[in-house]
Order: C-alpha cells, then structure tokens, then sequence
C-alpha cells in the first residue's frame, strides 16, 4: 500500500520545519498541512527572498507541487488571502496547485477579538498565545458551532456568521474587554471584518475539495504525499505543557484526523528538532537559560517569532523531552537544524533527566513546571568547527549521543538558512 509521509516539529515549534519541507518537496506529489492555522509561521529562503508562509504549505515554491490545506487546519480569510497575493507577487500563481478542504474551520475576526479578550482576563496567567484566535476557533469546532469553509457558498452563510458573531460578542462583554481598543493586524474590528469577507469572496477562486477523498485517492493512485506539522510536539493539547499549549493535536496521531488518512497509511515519520531548544510564550521550559549564552543562542540563532516577531526563550538541548516526542509519533527518521549557532561554544549542555521530587526521572512529569524541575546535565565538547562539505569529528560524536539516547537516527544535519546548507547522513 502507498505510505503518507510526515513531517514534525519535536519541540516547542520554530525548528525550521519550512525549511525541511522544502528540501524534501522535490520527493513529493502533494504537501498538506493536517492542524494548526496561521499561528504558524514557516520560513523558507528562495533565491535571495524570504518568505513566511503561515496557513500555505511549504511546498508551494516547488513547481508542479500540490498543497493542500486540510481538514484539521483552521483558516483566517484576510490572512490566508495576503499570504497567496504575496506569493503572486513573487510569481507564484496557486489556482491549479492550491486546494482548500470544504472542512476546515474558519476563524472569524470575533475568534481574534476573543482570544484577545482571554488572554487579558487571564493576566500573569496568560498563555502568551499568538492572538490570530487559534483557541477559540477549535473551541467552537469542538462544541459543533464552527464555520466551516465549505459553508462560505451556502446561500445562509451570512446568517450563520452573525449568529456565531453574536454569541463571541456576549462572551467578550462578560468578560470586560473593550472592543473600541482592539486593534486586529493594524485595524479596528469593523475594518478587519470588512478585509475578513473580501478574503472571503477572494478565497472562491480557488477549489474547494474533499481532502480526505483527494489524498487517499492520491495515495491509492501512487502519489507521494507529505504532510507537514505546524507548531511542536511540546505544544500537543494534549500531551504538551497544558494549558501553556496550542489547540490542536500536533503529533502524528493528528494527520490521521486533520487529512482523514488511517494509521496503516502512514510511511515514514521525519522529527525535526533543534541543536538547542527554543520557545515562544509563557509555559514551563526547564532547560532555558537566562544567561549570557541564552542570549547567544538567541542572537546566533535569530530567535525571534516568524509570526509575531517576539525574541524567544533559548535553552540546552533537552533529551528526556525529545525522546517522549519521537515516543508519541513513531518519529523514524531524525533531522537536527542548526547546528551552525553553537559552532563556536567550547562546550555544549544536553540535558539527559530531570530532578523532580528529590528523586531523578527521564520521564516528563505530568506537572511539569519550570520552578520544581532541575534538569540534569551532561557536558560535551564543542565541535567549534563549521561545517565544510563534512561534519566535524566532534558534532559527529554529538550527534552520535544524541543517536544513542533517543533511538533513532539522524538522517540530516541542516547548518545555514540557505536550501544548499544541508549534510544527508
Ligand atoms: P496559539 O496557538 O496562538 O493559541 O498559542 C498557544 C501557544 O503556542 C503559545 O505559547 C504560542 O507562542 C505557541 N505557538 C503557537 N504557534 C506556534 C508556532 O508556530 N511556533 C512556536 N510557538 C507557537
């Protein structure tokens, strides 16, 4: 039988999944992201221009390459519409290669203001989400009262978003949050919704499919396919930091849901992570650093949000938390991403268990947080060589450990932004 392959964040999200995706597409038929929505932010580098592709997968730079938004992800009109203009621009055209599942929820711009108003009433609590309403848009999946994209042609559509936009508009009043200040990408909410409906008419220009019939009869008729996770392991509803999470479940058993393709269907699982760990948002982190080599990492790195442009947290390598996540997805193959901003460090952390309790476990505690784990570490010599067509002796023996600790190997060892900056193994 024909095998889907698919693509994953191991950590806390930002590992450089685009970047993968687009060294891989050459490989494949079709790209489809299966969760998330435009909180992700996946960065690819094209001859000299960047771009950042939020709710598009990242195949779409590859020509004759598929992309398929699924059924799991979640969209937002006016983002999703900026996003393809600005791959016009470039030259991109996406009308014969982009499809849009019928299923996949819409966020409204009340879903934005609510998860404004959330985060607010949450205060030193909050999750320190990206505010583009990813909460409350699976909250009303859950609850059977989304939208979803193949209700935009149905002549009740109009109806059906007043009503939902009401009830948003009754719970933001109970909690307190005043409408007339949010401002939603530079707008007020009555110019954001404007912009929203003619994302909305612009978006029916494009196909709207049945994702879970087109892949599995894609795969039935020997296509290669690939999907491509959005956001980390680490922030799984439900086997991430709860609640410091994102809504969505992130890990493999999430393709099965978000493309309607089974378990037996799945071939290969490639687990992207980082040669450090980073983090955006609040929630617990037990190897971050607040020293002069977390701000290291952070400036090496360019550790700053592709969506959101926040600086992230940086930290040691965290083994214990790796290996759960290649546990929860049946990772097969690993790829370890920038290894080049530690090139200089003459000695390199991995952090091998934690100390919880008194007592040291290599287990992830179900409470874990930040200010009753210690992680326990190991240290290793840096490698302070580039890379130059060969992988230095002493990133070997780091990847070697690593290897021996998670069970899996390293298949790829990326070591610049550019598509070209890549060792196989
Ligand atoms: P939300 O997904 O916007 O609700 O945010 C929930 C948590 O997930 C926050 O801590 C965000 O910073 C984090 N998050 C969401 N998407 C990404 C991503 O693509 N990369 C890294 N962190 C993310």
């Amino acid at each position: 039988m024909n095998k889907l392959d698919i693509l994953l964040g191991l950590q806390w999200g930002d590992e450089g999944k685009g970047k993968v995706v687009d060294a891989l597409t050459p490989n494949y038929d079709i790209v489809a992201r299966f969760q998330g929505g435009p909180n992700a932010g996946h960065t690819i580098k094209f001859e000299g221009k960047k771009f950042v592709l939020h709710n598009i997968p990242s195949g779409v730079l590859t020509p004759g390459c598929v992309n398929v938004i699924g059924n799991g992800v979640i969209i937002d009109p006016y983002i999703l519409k900026g996003e393809i203009e600005g791959l016009c621009e470039a030259g991109f055209d996406l009308r014969q290669t982009l499809k849009i599942a019928n299923r996949a929820h819409l966020i409204l711009p009340t879903h934005r203001a609510m998860d404004a108003a959330n985060e607010k009433a949450l205060g030193k609590m909050k999750v320190g989400t990206t505010l583009k309403g990813i909460g409350p848009t699976y909250t009303d999946k859950t609850a059977r009262k989304g939208l979803r994209i193949g209700d935009i042609g149905l002549a009740d559509f109009c109806d059906k978003y007043n009503h939902l936009k009401e009830s948003h508009l009754q719970q933001i009043k109970n909690l307190d949050f005043d409408m007339d200040e949010l401002r939603l990408d530079g707008m007020t909410f009555a110019d954001y919704e404007k912009a929203w409906f003619e994302g909305v008419e612009y978006l029916k220009q494009y196909e709207f499919i049945d994702s879970e019939y087109y892949i599995n009869e894609a795969l039935d008729a020997g296509k290669k396919v690939l999907a491509e996770g959005a956001q980390g392991s680490m922030l799984d509803v439900d086997f991430g930091s709860y609640p410091f999470v994102t809504s969505s479940n992130v890990i493999a058993a999430g393709v099965c849901s978000g493309l309607g393709v089974a378990p037996n269907r799945i071939g290969k699982v490639f687990g992207i992570f980082k040669a450090y760990c980073t983090r955006v948002g609040t929630g617990p982190f037990p190897t971050e650093l607040f020293d002069e080599t977390g701000e290291l990492l952070r400036q090496n790195g360019h550790e700053f949000g592709a969506t959101t442009g926040r600086p992230r947290r940086c930290g040691w390598l965290d083994l214990p938390a790796l290996k759960y996540a290649v546990m929860l997805s049946g990772v097969t193959d690993l790829m370890m991403m920038k290894s080049d901003v530690m090139d200089d460090f003459k000695t390199v952390k991995v952090a091998t268990g934690y100390r919880y309790n008194n007592k040291e476990t290599k287990h992830l505690p179900f409470a874990a947080c930040t200010e009753t784990m210690e992680p326990v570490y190991t240290e290793i010599p840096g490698w302070q060589q580039k890379i130059e067509g060969q992988i230095p002796q002493k990133l070997e023996d780091y990847i070697k450990f690593i290897e021996n600790y998670v069970g899996v190997p390293i298949k790829f060892v990326s070591y610049g932004p550019d598509r070209t900056q890549n060792v196989w193994r």
